[in-house]
């Protein structure tokens, strides 16, 4: 299954811009993890990347939050976007642009957008009578209602009935349908694609595009009527053409536009998809390549929430941790679309088992032995004739090819599952050949010099393929290796085949790279600590 088209030599991904009625949460970061090993993944495969993320500042939540805290919206805005930014790079993300939807640059977008819908007619001003969920920011109409809450998240919804303007969505149905038939892979994964098609089928309605300055003034003035602003959706979604320098620099737009993923949480899949395309073919510009939309993580078995005091905050993982084992339990854990379920236990489980036994000791073994058989220098190869030296460099090789149809595929927790199998049967290949008995005869020397390098070999291999998922381990092992390029700025094209490995290179023995974790005495230690501050 092909799902960009790889033809295009840049690549623009982007995450969802997050509320600042909250701070960030393991939802915020899982996407914006998956997007950065995304975007890693295609820098080393040689793409030209933009990777945006970014805030959504307007709206009727934002302004009920900053009363709540006796700030104004724009303070809340400030205070709470530093805890965005401050914890992208903590958790080794590498993001190219970040929007926030107060920006000048962004409203200038907005207004441009808008007025060209208006000119062209697909904007008119009328009546919206109906439901309004204020956490979720979206209208629903009676139809649509089985009681008074809201059909997304359940809690209570408001009555609304004010002048508003409308874009004729309607008007979008059919072609919005036969573009979705017309490029299968534009809604992923499929399931989420046919629920999106039998919404639509079920029949579009125009779209209530503005709120009065009656009601609310936290957003972005509506350029022909100055009792107006628009609703938040309408002006967050538009921040993906802003960064693509849409109206502001041509050339870029050009080069970046069509988005060639927005990643999205299953639960806004929706407005990406129905909105955004429809207001993108009113307004004549290419729709995305790809919506994907990821799962839910529940905690321990049950839904995230603040009432549950359950909510995962990546800080205290990255401190408790660290942040690359975190983003390989996310990317690991489940199956890049379907739900998943946090548990420490499940966490600590995965560090122990596959960093520390199976990548750690693969790492400490081999570094270990050619520092103590070669004085540090990684071995000359003899000639490749055994069956289990041929088997091994076929493997590393099947990987590489499998774990670029995985990645390309967005298959993130296969291609991990499938660099796995190549470390454990590099493992295997060290217990097979027992190169700690061959390094006590002299005899063996040509035949340990071959083990030795294969390892490393299969080691520089595997640093590669995990980079995008744990870039600072993955630099660790690097310079272990003795390895001086820039994993940030290697090729896969390049580097990625056997025997690119110089013998002669110096390995630099260091510290355990993925120390086991004491589930135990990790919890004993916080009951000391909250004893200790009751
Ligand atoms: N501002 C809008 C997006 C506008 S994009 C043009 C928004 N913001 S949000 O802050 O609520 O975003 C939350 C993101 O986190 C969504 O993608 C949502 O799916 C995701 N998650 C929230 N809770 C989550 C989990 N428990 N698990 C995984 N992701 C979850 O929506």
């Amino acid at each position: 299954m092909k799902k960009t088209n790889l033809s295009k030599k840049t690549f623009y991904i982007t995450t969802p811009i997050y509320y600042v009625n909250d701070v960030p949460h393991i939802g915020h970061a899982y996407t914006t993890i998956a997007a950065d090993v995304i975007a890693r993944y295609k820098r080393l495969s040689g793409y030209d990347v933009l990777f945006s993320t970014g805030t959504d500042e307007h709206g009727q939540k934002i302004v009920r939050s900053a009363e709540k805290a006796n700030l104004t919206p724009q303070e809340l805005a400030d205070q709470v976007v530093i805890k965005f930014k401050d914890l992208w790079p903590l958790l080794n993300i590498r993001y190219d642009d970040f929007i926030r939807t107060t920006e000048v640059r962004h409203i200038e977008v907005v207004k441009g957008l808008l007025n060209k819908l208006y000119d062209k007619d697909d904007i008119y001003k009328g009546e919206y009578e109906g439901w309004y969920c204020v956490p979720c920011e979206t209208f629903w109409t009676e139809t649509q209602l089985t009681d008074k809450t809201c059909p997304n998240c359940g809690r209570k919804i408001e009555k609304i009935k004010e002048e508003s303007y409308f874009f004729k969505m309607s008007k979008y149905q059919d072609q919005l349908l036969s573009y979705i038939e017309k490029n299968p892979q534009c809604i992923q994964p499929e399931a989420r694609k046919n629920e999106i098609i039998s919404f639509v089928k079920s029949g579009l309605k125009d779209q209530s595009i503005t709120r009065t300055k009656k009601s609310l003034q936290w957003g972005i003035d509506l350029p022909f009527d100055n009792n107006h602003v628009v609703y938040v959706w309408y002006d967050a979604l538009i921040n993906y053409l802003t960064v693509a320098g849409y109206r502001i620099n041509e050339e870029i737009f050009k080069k970046y536009w069509p988005a060639d993923i927005h990643l999205v949480g299953k639960d806004i899949l929706r407005f990406h998809t129905v909105i955004w395309f429809t207001m993108l073919m009113a307004a004549g510009i290419e729709s995305p390549r790809m919506v994907f939309a990821h799962g839910w993580w529940t905690i321990e078995g049950e839904k995230m929430s603040k009432s549950k005091g359950n909510v995962v905050d990546p800080y205290e993982m990255v401190d408790e941790f660290g942040a690359d084992v975190f983003r390989y339990f996310l990317m690991r854990e489940v199956s890049f679309g379907q739900d998943g379920n946090f548990s420490k236990k499940l966490l600590v489980q995965r560090i122990n088992y596959d960093l520390a036994n199976d990548l750690g000791n693969l790492v400490s073994r081999t570094i270990a032995m050619i520092n103590q058989f070669f004085n540090k220098k990684v071995p000359q190869p003899a000639e490749q004739k055994e069956k289990t030296d041929v088997d091994l460099k076929d493997l590393a090789l099947n990987t590489i090819k499998e774990y670029n149809i995985h990645m390309n595929n967005l298959s993130l927790s296969r291609a991990l599952e499938t660099i796995w199998q190549f470390i454990r049967r590099t493992n295997k290949y060290i217990d097979q050949t027992e190169p700690w008995i061959l390094g006590r005869e002299k005899t063996q020397q040509e035949r340990l010099s071959t083990i030795l390098y294969n390892l490393a070999e299969s080691l520089r291999l595997t640093t590669i393929l995990i980079y995008p998922f744990m870039p600072v381990k993955a630099k660790e092992i690097w310079r272990q290796l003795g390895l001086e390029s820039d994993l940030d700025k290697i090729k896969l094209e390049e580097e990625a085949h056997w025997g690119h490995l110089k013998p002669g290179t110096l390995v630099k023995p260091g510290r355990v790279i993925f120390p086991r974790v004491d589930i135990k005495r990790k919890v004993n230690k916080k009951i000391k600590e909250n004893n200790n501050s009751l």
